[in-house]
């Protein structure tokens, strides 16, 4: 079987120039975050520490899976072959496999009672006017009461106290099982997971249907089951390589306290609001636990990266049946949007053939983008820059900018004007498509006025052969 554990990314991010481990020391509260943030946004690169002030013997990191650079180290899938890789393998689900205690590293700690506590662990505060310290990098195990069946996805915690979080659920698959507790008169049981390997962070993010275990998706990913151990105080089972994993439960009868503020995934802070409340029963770990201190906040981070490849994956499975089947050659969710831009790069075959692909991508599985800006196949799409100069130089915007208002729009979407007495969750605002591509491949000569002027032999002259 594969090393199935997160360290293995680690390794390769270091081995391969893309990590920098920090020695000296830095402080959960003061500057952890500042320093893990410029790491990637000024350098490009990963953060683990191993001095963090409070927390001796702790080692954190950070920015792991920001980009797809580092997604495609993590998956072991070349970069250009992201997308479409990811989506044929999550088409055959592979079920987890269940090993013995003594097989399973996060088993070689157990707290109970007093022992087990929160405030152990290098937490950070992450944006400057968040309310404490939170946990973004905890993945929910939770199981169906009614079926059986398990779900995983993200939901972050405010550290309230040694045994006490706040526990944010928007109204999707894990607060529907809750839900189902709830009327049961019951708490959610659940086990919260924290560094595992890159293809469950991918799954616990990804957006499926009710019923579906995202962990599968995580065994198709990886080639293999994903090894699980059954918890200490719960009939639920969670990843046997992970680094920690906390059992507890979410209080019953929609019991929910203030939660916030909180430096969103957009960048900015919504409004404080409320959230459930977990309550610890106990921490298994490994002996020398690295804790994944998971910056959500002003991007570019790993929360916008987590989910905008999930936006990617399900958006161009989404484009393959539009117009009988698209010259699609890439498609990203751009992480500094907050996940509210799509860019497409399509090379269109018929006039307005990118106008009925960007609609299709703006009514896509996910909520968030709200922008969709259709580049021709001479655009490179990892560098904005191009894309700018596509969007100056290709678009006439009587023509190729369309708002379409009136429209629901992503909660987070601050834009779009909240109204008194509604939940933010039935926000409508306006989506809008911005067609930069030139004219069709059947237009030849149209098309040419709007080819890039490069210099002679661009494409096979090598920078390498003839730098000093
Ligand atoms: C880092 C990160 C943090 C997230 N935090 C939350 C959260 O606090 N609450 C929430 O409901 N969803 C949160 N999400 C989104 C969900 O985890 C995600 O939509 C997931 O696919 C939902 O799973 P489900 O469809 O099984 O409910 C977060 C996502 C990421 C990547």
């Amino acid at each position: 079987m594969k090393d199935q554990s997160f360290r293995t990314l680690l390794r390769a991010l270091e081995a391969q120039g893309e990590l920098i481990r920090f020695t000296k020391p830095v402080h959960p509260e003061r500057n952890m975050s500042a320093v893990e943030w410029k790491t990637y946004n000024e350098l490009g690169k990963s953060s683990l520490f191993t001095n963090i002030e409070g927390h001796p013997g702790w080692t954190a990191c950070s920015q792991i899976i920001a980009d797809r650079r580092k997604w495609s180290i993590g998956l072991d899938i070349p970069e250009d072959r992201l997308l479409p890789e990811i989506l044929r393998r999550v088409r055959q689900p592979i079920a987890p496999v269940r090993v013995a205690a003594a097989e399973a590293p996060v088993k070689q700690v157990k707290l109970f009672g007093n022992e087990a506590n929160l405030l152990d662990l290098p937490t950070m505060k992450v944006s400057e006017r968040d309310a404490g310290r939170f946990i973004a990098s905890g993945i929910s195990f939770v199981r169906d009461p009614e079926t059986g069946i398990g779900n995983i996805s993200y939901h972050r915690q405010q550290i309230n106290g040694r045994d006490t979080t706040g526990f944010v659920m928007v109204p999707r698959h894990a607060r529907r099982i809750y839900d189902k507790y709830s009327t049961q008169g019951k708490g959610m049981p659940v086990a919260i997971v924290i560094g595992v390997h890159p293809a469950i962070f991918f799954a616990s993010g990804f957006s499926t249907s009710m019923g579906l275990d995202e962990l599968t998706f995580a065994g198709a990913l990886l080639g293999e089951g994903v090894r699980t151990v059954k918890c200490e105080t719960m009939d639920l089972d969670v990843p046997a390589d992970a680094e920690i994993v906390l059992e507890g439960e979410i209080m019953p009868g929609d019991h929910q306290e203030p939660e916030g503020p909180f430096g969103e995934v957009t960048g900015s802070y919504p409004q404080p609001s409320t959230a459930h409340v977990f309550k610890l029963k106990a921490i298994t770990r490994r002996r020398d636990a690295i804790f994944y201190a998971l910056h959500c906040g002003f991007p570019s981070t790993d929360t916008q990266s987590i989910t905008g490849l999930g936006i990617e994956v399900a958006t161009f499975e989404h484009l393959q049946k539009v117009d009988g089947g698209l010259d699609l050659l890439d498609l990203r969710c751009l992480t500094i949007s907050g996940m509210m831009m799509l860019v497409l790069k399509i090379r269109p075959r018929t006039a307005g053939q990118a106008k009925v692909a960007l609609m299709a991508a703006l009514t896509g599985p996910y909520q968030q983008p709200k922008i969709a800006i259709a580049v021709d196949d001479d655009i490179d799409t990892a560098d904005l820059r191009q894309i700018m100069w596509s969007i100056a130089t290709r678009v006439h915007a009587g023509e190729d900018v369309i708002l379409i208002p009136n429209v629901k729009v992503w909660a987070l979407d601050n834009a779009s004007p909240v109204v008194e007495g509604v939940e933010t969750y039935q926000r409508v605002g306006t989506r809008w498509m911005i067609d930069a591509t030139k004219p069709p491949v059947t237009m030849p000569k149209e098309r040419a006025r709007f080819d890039k002027a490069m210099p002679p032999n661009y494409d096979t002259v090598n920078l390498k052969d003839f730098l000093p």
